[in-house]
């Protein structure tokens, strides 16, 4: 059945969103100007709101797809102080400036450790810093394997632990909004890891249809 929405959400109302909030910062904004101008991919600043505010109370965080460590700032400003963020990322070109930006924004070394490796790759040589548990997730690195990133991260999870997932609404290619004309392998993907978390019973999960859609998963443990 189709349904009728109502009221999707325009680019006045995110305006208005961002003249209510506190000011972004320069670091943030810094680091957006840089992405927009080499065209690297972070998520939506809607996006990075939704990432901090799902941070708080978050002790351990660990994060599949650093880039230039836009959303890891989101997080690390969500997370209270005490709390840590382990990252992942095999390219150096992307995340060599993410640590002068922490710091600029004022988060301290020791609260961020950085593992420049594949995800998958990192996972199965057992890293240390990727030994559980975690208490938060978020998954934004190759599309095709977000599901063998679940898998890996389901026993390094606390229960109670909230996972999230970046793009899963694809620009509206998943749900067949817009054609897929590129990248079927991962709308595909992302289809099927759509299907699979939201009908999983380890989780209570949902896609918030923020930026380019975040599926929000409370894992059950
Ligand atoms: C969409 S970007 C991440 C954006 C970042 N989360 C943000 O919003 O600021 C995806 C990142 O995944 C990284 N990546 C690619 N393959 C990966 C892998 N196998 N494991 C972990 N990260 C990977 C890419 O280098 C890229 O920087």
């Amino acid at each position: 059945m189709k349904r009728d929405r109502g009221w999707i959400p325009e680019a006045t109302d995110l305006q208005w969103i961002d003249e209510a909030a506190a000011p972004l910062g320069p670091v943030l904004l810094d680091m957006e100007a840089v992405a927009t101008r080499k065209s690297i991919p972070i998520v939506d600043r809607e996006s990075g709101r939704a990432l901090a505010a799902l941070a708080a109370g978050r002790r351990r965080i660990v994060e599949v797809g650093t880039a230039i460590g836009y959303s890891t700032l989101w997080l690390a400003m969500g997370q209270a102080p005490g709390g840590t963020i382990v990252t992942i990322d095999p390219d150096t070109t992307r995340t060599e400036r993410a640590r002068a930006w922490w710091r600029d924004a004022g988060v301290i070394d020791e609260r961020v450790i950085q593992v420049t490796a594949k995800a998958l790759d990192a996972f199965a040589a057992g890293e240390r810093a990727l030994e559980g548990p975690f208490d938060m997730a978020f998954v934004d690195a190759l599309k095709d394997e977000y599901q063998a990133y679940v898998d890996a991260l389901v026993p390094r999870l606390a229960p109670g632990a909230l996972l999230i997932a970046d793009n899963v609404l694809w620009s509206g290619r998943v749900s067949g909004a817009r054609p897929s004309e590129r990248d079927d392998v991962d709308t595909e993907a992302l289809r099927a890891f759509d299907r699979a978390l939201l009908r999983d019973n380890r989780f209570v999960a949902t896609i918030l249809p923020v930026g380019d859609g975040l599926l929000v998963a409370g894992y059950r443990g």
